[in-house]
Order: structure tokens, then C-alpha cells, then sequence
């Protein structure tokens, strides 16, 4: 949602600064742009639409320059127009914003008041003109910009840039996401982590109420509230630039998909002590005793992270038998939520930085519960915030449908499950032992289930794509899984999905059953196969097209039952989950690719949604 690129270097950045927002087009938005500074005075380039039309407009108009910010605007205060286009310029000064400023109506009376004209309908100029407000009282930018944001509420990751001075670039960080790359004789600004990979690996994460003045010798920072310096903590990020590509795939979701055997085995790695039955894990700031003190967990997440967390609700109960609640975040934050010091709070994120999720740990914490981050992103805020954390290793997730990071999330919370289980006596390390056998024999069975020749579901997406309405069922830990393969059908593919549990179908969903609907019912061989099989020959008596997902022994059960069967290895129900993800995840992109939808950043959506 909204990215943001800075430069301060000595070379010509209008391609840096595009490149970067390539990098950073998978957070959706619907247009660009980029300024520079040229012999004192603006180049702005602004575009609707994609990138490809801001790259046109660079080419018909070339600026050069060696400091500059870019934007991609996810639109929220008027349409996605290149007026509304950032960056947005006051007198000197132009802006780029990610996020909302809420007080944006009682500021633009203000300063109508005063005599300032607007151009746009967004929030985001009314900092501009804040900021060309300030320096018309004399203040140099750097001040200029710390006493414009003081006037602002809201959430913000902003870029400020003064034609007259530069030398400097100015940004701040209130609730949005930003980090400094460090250079050598240059400075880096960024959304996120990715867009400036290739350029440094030393970055700094701003905190909320942090901002920080690049120049080309470095980078000074400082707290917006009182304008006193601190020391930042610099982390050296181990991501290699080749992570973040396609590397050969024709979209990130199939690329990323492909990387689950990596991403799970590297989630694992270190953690599982498979001779002594036990799992390490780092970042867990509680001991045995604690982990044994609780009462009860509440899991809290968003989107396909929500789905990790039914799953992880599953392994959680059965193996510690501590009683879990999955929540999502956007409802629990305004619930007056039920929870204190002896509730386990754990946040499912990839990016960690979903502003509801972020919104409910906050709202957790004040109640006195520890919070456990399940995340993706090392320096996130939601790992900042929370009082412990558990990475998932996924590595950097383009592709705005979310897969590996939702296998990695699923192992994560199965190596917590046993962690809880050995801490509270209802696993002992013998069990664990073969629990953790299972799960780390999952990465080679992803890749098994990887071998499927993508021509069965080419054939699927050529049979049931042009499907205005599909069903996804399941039972047990399949139910969760049923509602992610719904998500990723209609994220992707804009064929309304819903997902059910397949012991509800009669309660309502039986009666959209027709030869129009097509349903995937997850079914592998396992404790809650017959009951599902049931549930596949009512679909079929209806008239309904039935997809299986299934194991061997449950295709030879189903046999001609079905209209089609993806097979998945036979493995226990506990890790089932793992396996039968991956077909929900290929039938949705191969709908997609069928359909021609934009795989990648389909419509309306954002990767990281950084606003409620
Ligand atoms: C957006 C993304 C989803 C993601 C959700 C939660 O909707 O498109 O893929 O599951 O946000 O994001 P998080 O980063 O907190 O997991």
C-alpha cells in the first residue's frame, strides 16, 4: 500500500528511483510518480495507472539528477488521477506520504483560510503546504518538516525534499513503514527492504516518531516530538537481491510457491532437536514455567495469516491442550477483547506491518498480555512491538497473494504447539520426537506435491474457470485450507469463493449447488475422510462438479465420485495441512493465468495493508 523511494548519491537517479518502486509495485497502487532536483529547481514526473506509464513520461520528458524520491499511490482521498499523483508540491517543497492523515480536513481549512491553493484532492499536499509554511517562518527543512508533522495525526511514512537545499532529504515515520540504507557516499530510503537490496544491506528501521536527514556523507536521526538526535541500531540484512527476483518463473506467486521445500526447511532449521524430542526457539522470551502459566492463547492476524492461525489453533489445542482463539484484527481491536497477563497473544503477520494487526497488539499489551509475533519481516514494527518473536524464513514475499509465507507461518506455529506441549506435560519428548519426524519430512513432500505436471491444472483452469461462484470444503485442519483456496480463487481470479466447513454445507451452502458451481473439497485420507467423502456425493447429487483433494488411498475410495482428483502424499492429519495448501495454491494461479488476470497485484489489493 503506497511505497515510497529516497535518494541522496552522486548518481543519476531517475532509473534508481524507478527501479525501486518496481520493486515495491507489489504492494498495489494505481499511480506514480518521482521528483528530482535539477539546478534548483523540480522535475516532476507524475502518471496514472502503472509504472510503465510513469517510465513513459520519464522517457518523453528525461529528468536528471542525483536526489530524488519516487512514489506509488494507492488511492484513498481521491481518485487515482496524475493530479492526485504524489509527490505534491508547496513553494519549495514537494512531499511524498504513505498512510492517512486524519485531521486533513480541519488543516486544508486552515490553511484555505491563509490563502493556499490545492491541486489535488489528497491529504498528502496539505503536508506539502504545512512544511512550505514552516520554512516561510524561516526554519531550514529539517525543522521545518518536524514542526509540519507535529501539527498531523495519523499514520504517516513520509519524504520531503526542499529545492533550495539539495543536500538534504528529509523523512519520518509515524505508523507506516520506512528504512534507511545506508551507502557509501550515497542514502537510501525505502518501504521496504527489497527496493533497495541491490544497492546496501545496512539499513536502519524507523520507529514510530522517529525521522531521519540523509545527506551524501550520512545520516542523522532524530524524535519528531522534541527533535533530539539518537543512535540508530543498523542491521545487516542477509536477503541476497536474487530472492526478490523471478528468477526464471513468469510471476512471483509460481516462483514463491516453488520456494516452499526452501522456505519451510529454513523456517526448521536450527529449531528441531529431533534426539532430545524438544524445539529451540530463539526470540521466545519466556521460560518452561511461563509457557505452562497460561490459561489461554489468542491468536490475532488478518487475511490468509488468519487461515495460518485456524491452523495453528488446531495444533495448538491437540498437542498442549491450552485452549486457543483465533480472532482477526481488524474486529478484535474494538472489542474491549477479554484478555490479561495470563492470556498468550500471538500475532500472525508476513509483513508485520497490517495496521489492524498492529492496532490489536497494542490493545493486548495495555491488558498485560505477553504478544509472540509470528512474522516474516526482520525489524518489522510488529516485531518491534511484540515482547517476543518467532521468524518465519520464508524470505521476501513479491507476489500480493501470500503463499510461502503461509506454509513457513503453519510451521511456526506447529513448532510453538510442541514447544506448549513439552512446557505444560501433555507432550512428552517422545511424542514430540515423532511429531517433529513428521514435520520436517514435510519440505520434501511439498516438493512431491510439486511434481503434480502443471497440464492437470491448466486442464482444471480450461474446465471450471469460467465459474462465476465456487465452493472450497474441508474438515478438521482441511476447513482452514478450504478457506485459504477460497481467498486465493477470489484474490486472484475475481470468481466469487467461499469457503465453508464441509459439516456446515447443509446448514446453507447446499443450496448454491447446482451444474453451475464447482466445489474443491480437501478430503485426504485421514480421520475426517468418510464424513467428507459424504459431503462430496450430496455435491455430486446436486448436479455439482466435484475437484478432490485427496491422498492415493483417498482417490482409490473416491474413484469415479469425483469429477477430478489433485493427489497429495499420505501423511499424517497433523501436517496435512502443509500439503494440501499447495494444490489450493496452484488451482487459484492457474484459474488466474487461464483468465489473464494480473497474477501478481490483482485489482484492489495491497500487500501490506499499512491503513484500516
Ligand atoms: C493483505 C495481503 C494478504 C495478507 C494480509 C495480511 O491482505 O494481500 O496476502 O494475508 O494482508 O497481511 P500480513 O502481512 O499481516 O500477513
Amino acid at each position: 500500500m503506497c511505497g515510497i523511494i529516497g535518494y541522496i548519491g552522486t548518481e543519476d537517479c531517475a532509473n534508481l528511483i524507478l527501479e525501486g518502486l518496481r520493486r515495491l509495485e507489489y504492494r498495489g497502487y494505481d499511480s506514480a510518480g518521482i521528483a528530482i532536483i535539477t539546478d534548483g529547481r523540480f522535475e516532476i514526473r507524475r502518471a496514472a495507472g502503472k509504472l510503465d506509464r510513469l517510465a513513459e513520461a520519464l522517457r518523453g520528458e528525461p529528468v536528471s539528477g542525483t536526489i530524488g524520491i519516487g512514489h506509488t499511490r494507492w488511492a484513498t482521498h481521491g481518485p487515482p488521477t496524475e493530479l492526485n499523483a504524489h509527490p505534491h508540491r508547496a513553494g519549495d517543497v514537494v512531499v511524498v506520504h504513505n498512510g492517512i492523515i486524519e485531521n486533513h480536513r480541519v488543516l486544508k481549512a486552515e490553511l484555505l483560510a491563509e490563502g493556499h491553493t490545492f491541486s489535488s484532492e489528497t491529504d498528502t499536499e496539505i503536508v506539502a503546504h504545512l512544511v512550505s509554511r514552516e520554512r516561510g517562518r524561516g526554519h531550514g527543512l529539517v525543522e521545518a518538516v518536524r514542526l509540519a508533522l507535529l501539527q498531523v495525526h495519523g499514520a504517516y511514512a513520509i519524504a520531503a525534499l526542499d529545492r533550495t537545499d539539495p543536500e538534504t532529504l528529509v523523512a519520518a515515520k509515524n505508523a507506516s513503514p520506512l528504512v534507511v540504507g545506508l551507502g557509501d557516499g550515497a542514502n537510501y530510503l525505502a518501504s521496504d527492504i527489497p527496493a533497495i537490496l541491490q544497492h546496501t544491506r545496512r539499513v536502519v528501521f524507523l520507529d514510530e516518531g522517529q525521522m531521519v536527514v540523509l545527506r551524501r556523507s550520512g545520516a542523522t536521526f532524530q524524535h519528531i516530538a522534541t527533535g533530539a538526535p539518537f543512535e540508530p541500531k543498523v542491521q545487516v540484512i542477509n536477503w541476497t537481491p536474487a530472492m526478490a527476483e523471478k528468477g526464471g518463473y513468469r510471476h512471483f506467486m509460481l516462483k514463491e510457491i516453488h520456494e516452499q521445500p526452501r522456505a519451510v526447511t529454513d523456517t526448521l532449521r536450527e529449531r528441531v532437536r529431533i534426539e532430545r524430542g524438544t524445539v529451540e526457539l530463539d526470540g521466545l522470551n519466556l521460560t518452561d514455567e511461563q509457557l505452562a502459566g497460561f490459561s489461554r492463547a489468542v491468536i490475532i492476524a488478518c487475511g490468509t495469516s488468519w487461515h495460518a492461525g485456524l491452523v495453528g489453533e488446531y495444533l495448538i489445542e491437540q498437542f498442549s491442550r491450552l485452549p486457543v482463539e483465533v480472532e482477526l484484527a481488524s474486529e478484535f481491536r474494538y472489542r474491549e477483547p477479554c484478555v490479561d497477563e495470563k492470556v498468550l497473544v500471538i500475532a500472525v503477520s508476513q509483513s508485520g506491518e497490517t495496521a489492524d494487526t498492529l492496532a490489536a497488539i497494542k490493545e493486548t499489551q495495555s491488558r498485560g498480555s505477553h504478544v509472540l509475533a509470528v512474522c516474516n519481516v526482520v525489524g518489522s514494527s510488529i516485531v518491534r512491538l511484540s515482547n517476543s518473536n518467532l521468524m518465519t524464513h520464508a524470505g521476501p514475499e513479491v507476489s500480493v497473494a501470500s503463499t510461502k509465507a503461509f506454509t513457513t507461518q503453519i510451521a511456526a506455529l506447529y513448532l510453538l504447539a510442541v514447544k506448549l506441549g513439552l512446557a505444560r506435560g501433555t507432550l512428552q519428548p517422545g511424542r514430540a520426537a515423532v511429531l517433529l519426524q513428521d514435520l520436517i519430512e514435510v519440505p520434501s513432500a511439498i516438493e512431491t506435491v510439486l511434481e503434480t505436471p502443471a497440464s492437470e491444472y491448466v486442464a482444471l483452469a480450461r474446465r471450471f474457470g469460467n465459474a462465476t461462484s465456487m465452493l472450497y470444503l474441508g474438515r478438521g485442519t482441511s476447513f482452514p485450507i478450504a478457506l485459504e483456496g477460497a481467498l486465493k480463487t477470489k484474490e486472484l481470479s475475481y470468481i466469487h469463493a467461499e469457503g465453508y466447513a464441509a459439516g456446515e454445507m447443509k446448514h446453507g451452502p447446499i443450496a448454491l449447488i447446482d451444474e453451475s458451481v464447482p466445489s474443491v473439497v480437501v478430503c485426504p485420507m485421514g480421520p475426517h475422510f468418510d464424513k467428507t467423502l459424504s459431503n462430496v456425493a450430496e455435491t455430486r447429487a446436486r448436479g455439482g462438479a466435484v475437484i478432490a483433494v485427496t491422498t492415493p488411498s483417498g482417490a482409490e475410495r473416491i474413484g469415479s465420485d469425483a469429477d477430478a482428483v489433485l493427489v497429495v502424499p499420505e501423511a499424517p492429519d497433523h501436517v496435512m495441512a502443509f500439503l494440501t495448501a499447495i494444490p489450493m495454491q496452484l488451482l487459484a494461479y492457474h484459474i488466474a493465468d487461464f483468465k489473464g488476470t494480473d497474477v501478481d497485484q490483482p485489482r484492489n489489493l495491497a500487500k501490506s495493508v499499512t491503513v484500516e
